[in-house]
């Protein structure tokens, strides 16, 4: 059976653990969305590291970076050197569609230069050159992999993509020579057998379903995943949320804690982002929001992750509601209702029993897996 794995909050919902935990039992594992400004932490053999391009398999898979996915082939190399080191194989085991598109240096410095532009209403972006690089190729400017094959081409591309955008600096030797070093990886493989879709961000950083203009320019849902991976297949969704909601960046988050109880969930957690170092905003968990991910992403099957994290907590709120029907495009000003319960010591106890059972009477929806730590094993089923 396909599966896609996919994050029903604000990403870093702890997908990549449950990417590598189910690789098991694939043989592919296939991005289709996202690029760069994902990180996805996982543990291989102990030793810690974060994906933002390679798919998170394990030492057997084969890995498909599908044309949805924008590719910075500097980022691609350094992941690949890292994760040589723990699966000297993995470069014959990866795959990279001719049809990514690819982020130049003029991407990154649009996106420094929007950001500048909307000061105090930036977005927060990770700096990736991701909006960019998909208002480019919407203009029909933007690069792709399969232009890098032919230099005289790609020179005329960037030479009008550079032209168009005003950027004056010259990187083509630089972006050639980095994609040489993966040149002979990019091929649409023919794919058979079980694939895992990993997903990237989560529901609410989707530009069309998410909290715009506060969002991520690649589709988050799963319902992309056929068109930015090529491939024709029926797939579960398991959907990952938090014991409690994270978010890096600008943007409403009704139930955002600005105080010492956001401060120590923020430790307890090590809420800092993967990509960016920034600390994550944090808050509880908001069951308005999540029945709307789990709705706009049809997940078959529930993942919650990190609830150990709230381990001796005195007391843990639950968004039970707001002050007005939920409604995407306005969170901004909501005032969350919340319910507080007992807090747990440890995740046998009967408060946290009574936590899974508050969330699951709101969703309707039974949780299926909970993970309660950072390593593959740490995750059992319900
Ligand atoms: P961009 O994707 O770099 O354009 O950033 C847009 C928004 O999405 C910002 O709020 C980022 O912090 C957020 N974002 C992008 N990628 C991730 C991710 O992998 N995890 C969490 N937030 C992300
Ligand atoms: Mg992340």
């Amino acid at each position: 059976m396909n599966s896609a794995i996919v994050g029903l909050q604000w990403g870093d919902e702890g997908k990549g653990k449950v990417v590598q935990k189910f690789s098991r039992s694939h043989e592919w594992i296939v991005r289709f969305s996202g690029g760069p400004n994902a990180g996805h932490t996982v543990y291989h053999n102990g030793k810690k590291v974060v994906h933002h391009l390679v798919p998170t398999g394990t030492d057997k898979n084969k890995l498909f970076i599908g044309r949805g996915t924008l590719v910075n082939f500097d980022i691609l190399n350094d992941e690949i050197a890292k994760l040589s080191e723990i699966y000297p194989d993995i470069k014959e085991r990866l795959f990279i569609s001719e049809w990514c598109r690819v982020i130049t240096p003029v991407e990154r410095w649009q996106d420094a230069e929007i950001e500048k532009l909307k000061g105090a209403k930036s977005v927060g972006t990770t700096g990736m050159g991701i909006g960019p690089t998909i208002s480019n190729d919407a203009n029909r400017i933007a690069l792709h992999v399969f232009d890098l094959f032919d230099e005289r081409i790609f020179r005329e591309k960037a030479k009008l993509l550079k032209k168009f955008c005003g950027y004056q600096k010259d990187f083509e030797d630089d972006l050639l020579k980095s994609f040489n070093k993966v040149r002979e990886r990019v091929e649409d493989p023919k794919i058979s057998g079980d694939i895992l879709f990993e997903g990237t961000q989560g529901i609410m950083l989707d530009p069309m379903y998410g909290t715009y203009p506060y969002v991520t320019s690649t589709p988050t849902i799963p319902s992309y995943l056929s068109y930015g991976s090529g491939i024709k297949a029926g797939y579960e969704v398991f959907g990952v949320f938090k014991a409690y909601v994270t978010r890096v960046g600008a943007g409403p988050f009704p139930t955002e804690l600005n105080d010492d109880t956001g401060d120590a969930i923020r430790k307890s957690g090590g809420e800092f982002g993967s990509t960016t170092g920034r600390p994550r905003r944090c808050g509880w968990i908001d069951l308005p929001q999540l029945k709307y991910a789990i709705e706009i992403s049809n997940t078959d099957h529930l993942v919650m992750t990190k609830a150990d994290v709230l381990n001796g907590f005195d007391k843990i709120g639950v968004c039970v509601g707001y002050d007005r029907p939920f409604c995407v495009h306005d969170l901004e000003d909501v005032n969350a209702e919340i319910e507080y319960i007992k807090g747990w010591k440890n995740l046998e106890s009967s408060e946290f029993g009574d936590f899974v059972s508050l969330i699951e009477k709101y969703i309707q929806k039974r949780i299926d897996y909970i993970s309660f730590g950072p390593s593959e094993e740490e995750i059992k089923v319900r």
